[in-house]
């Protein structure tokens, strides 16, 4: 399974890319406010600076919600480096946007989806990835996980290259399950992903070796 980093913070995507941990990053309008990005140029220029510090996609997306303005944002960013990835929500016009885009060759993220009829749409539009959000459907009680099992299941049977970003990930559980129900990403916060190695033993182990060490070397 690939890690996504799911922020716009360029210290956060140095860290991951420094640790080897990271495959990606996703973003979105509300990580780049979160940054303090504003104005075409910056975002742009933003834009940029994640993609020369990360090897892998990163998904940039779309503000415009018609057709014309998603293709047109669209071009503009796919134009910005080969790493970009376009991110579109997943309403009709960006199922349009997501074929138009993909006849170009240019590659997608359909964003916010919460079932699995978003995601067949979107797969069958061409998108190269679907973001199911997993925490925002805990958060009204249903179960974000079930729809990544759901999605494995769908684009499997049907033989979709479309891949999966499970999305919304709020702590290292989610982590875990995804790679257990067989998602192709997890885009995560960098806290999720650095929790994967906390244990209790291993930080009693840690304290031990060193503690006899100490003994003898003083
Ligand atoms: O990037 C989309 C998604 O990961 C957002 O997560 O925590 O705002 O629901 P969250």
């Amino acid at each position: 399974m690939k890690f996504f980093l799911d922020t716009a913070n360029l210290e956060q995507i140095q860290t991951a890319q420094l640790m080897g941990i990271i495959d990606g990053v996703t973003t979105n309008p509300s990580l780049m406010a979160k940054e303090g990005i504003t104005g075409e140029d910056n975002i742009k220029t933003h834009y940029k600076k994640i993609c020369e510090i990360v090897d892998g996609d990163v998904s940039a997306e779309v503000i415009s919600t018609d057709f014309k303005g998603m293709i047109a944002e669209g071009e503009k960013l796919a134009a910005l480096h080969k790493q970009i990835v376009v991110k579109i929500p997943v309403i009709a016009d960006g199922i349009r946007a997501i074929k138009d885009l993909t006849s170009k060759g240019i590659r997608t993220n359909c964003t916010l989806i919460f079932n699995p009829g978003q995601a067949l749409l979107a797969a069958k539009a061409g998108a190269s990835y679907v973001s199911p959000f997993i925490g925002r459907l805990d958060d009204i009680g249903q179960d974000g996980m079930e729809l990544i099992h759901q999605l494995v299941h769908i684009l499997d049977t049907y033989g979709f290259e479309t891949e999966i970003i499970a999305a919304s990930i709020r702590n290292t559980n989610h982590i875990l399950q995804c790679m257990e129900a067989g998602a192709d990403v997890a885009t995560c916060p960098l806290d999720a992903i650095t929790g994967l190695l906390n244990h209790p033993l291993t930080d009693a182990g840690l304290e031990k070796f060193l503690a006899d060490h100490r003994k003898l070397n003083g």
